[in-house]
């Protein structure tokens, strides 16, 4: 099949056109930025220039590569740094899934491309009442917090446009598994801590399991909305201190509530206290999916693999990861 990856340079773009590639498929990937164009290329995909927000460019692009299929993977999360101005740190990713998801989608609309799958978020989205782990059709959040309003809205704009387009919307957990991953530094430098009793859930992905989920959702007529998660949703105060651990961190420290609104913000309070994880059943039996890292208690030493031992030694890495966001 003839795929067009938008934001094929990214964490999880450059391993989807990898395992793309590798399956016999060609693949035409997209960047931004220019210095991307190499990286495309060495995965032995067409690199092609586009900005996503520019609905011309993307009409031509989209016409000129004449793909079977889309894959819309663009966001705008390298650096992302200020977790208390929720919405202002997700603005121009919340464009890419309103403005560009409309964009692509009448491109492809018009090129008569089969296929369309795009990149949602599972974590943290689904009604904040009941059980802790969430299925497809559980209701989302209907009051999320305010801090995070318009990025809510955008995720659920993407998800309403794909599927109504006929296409499919893949709502990843948290990804994981690049040296580079945006959790470690903090971290590290126990700048992440457990807030309150750390009962908010999260569901996290290895990005090559976020890849191999993608690459079978190509495969399967839409419209539909699938969580790609792992087996093992867990509260904070579970696989904060084990991923510390694992990377040779001192605990994570505790703070009140409280504390965390006022340096953190009410985003970063909901998500360590509240939020719902998600199933991912429905992946597994329609899509015929399967995990090379059900569990981010594994996948966490195979992508980090800094892990101390019973024996008090240090593993040593046990995966090379190739993406760096810089
Ligand atoms: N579910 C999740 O947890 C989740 C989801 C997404 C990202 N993240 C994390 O966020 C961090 C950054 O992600 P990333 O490395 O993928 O970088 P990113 O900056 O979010 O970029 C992702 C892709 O989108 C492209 N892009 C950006 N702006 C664009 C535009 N205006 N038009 C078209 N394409 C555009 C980028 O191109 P260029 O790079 O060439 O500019 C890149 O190919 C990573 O640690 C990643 O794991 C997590």
């Amino acid at each position: 099949m003839r795929v067009l990856i938008a934001g094929a340079s990214g964490a999880i773009g450059t391993r989807l056109a990898a395992q793309l590639i590798e399956r016999g498929h060609e693949v035409i990937g997209t960047f931004r930025s220019p210095a991307n164009a190499e990286r495309v290329r060495a995965l032995g995909a067409q690199p092609v220039a586009l900005d996503l927000l520019n609905p011309r460019a993307v009409r031509k692009a989209v016409l000129e590569a004449e793909p079977e299929a889309i894959v819309h993977q663009a966001t705008a999360l390298a650096n992302l740094r200020d977790f208390k101005h929720f919405d202002r740190s997700f603005a121009q990713t919340n464009r890419l899934r309103t403005e560009g998801t409309d964009a692509l989608l009448a491109a492809a609309q018009e090129a008569g491309v089969r296929r369309f799958v795009a990149q949602s978020y599972a974590s943290a989205r689904y009604a904040r009442v009941g059980g802790p782990v969430k299925t497809e059709d559980d209701p989302l959040d209907p009051t999320p917090v305010p801090a995070m309003r318009e990025t809510v809205a955008a995720l659920r704009y993407l998800d309403d446009a794909v599927t109504e387009a006929g296409g499919i919307t893949l709502r990843y957990g948290g990804f994981y598994g690049a040296p580079n991953d945006g959790v470690l530094d903090p971290v590290r430098k126990r700048q992440f801590p457990v807030v309150g009793d750390g009962g908010g859930v999260t569901s996290f992905i290895h990005l090559d399991d976020a890849a191999a989920a993608t690459v079978l959702a190509l495969d399967h007529d839409g419209p539909g909305i699938y969580n790609i998660v792992d087996d093992e949703p867990a509260p904070a105060r579970e696989w904060l201190p084990v991923l510390a651990s694992v990377l040779g961190a001192k605990p994570p420290r505790r703070v009140p509530r409280w504390l965390a609104r006022l340096f953190a913000g009410e985003a970063v309070v909901m998500m360590g206290t509240e939020s719902r994880g998600a199933s991912n059943a429905k992946a597994k039996r329609e899509l015929g999916w399967t995990l090379r890292y059900p569990s981010w208690r594994e996948g966490f030493l195979a992508a980090y693999g800094q892990a101390i031992q019973t024996d008090g030694r240090r593993s040593q890495p046990a995966v090379g990861t190739s993406h760096s966001a810089t």
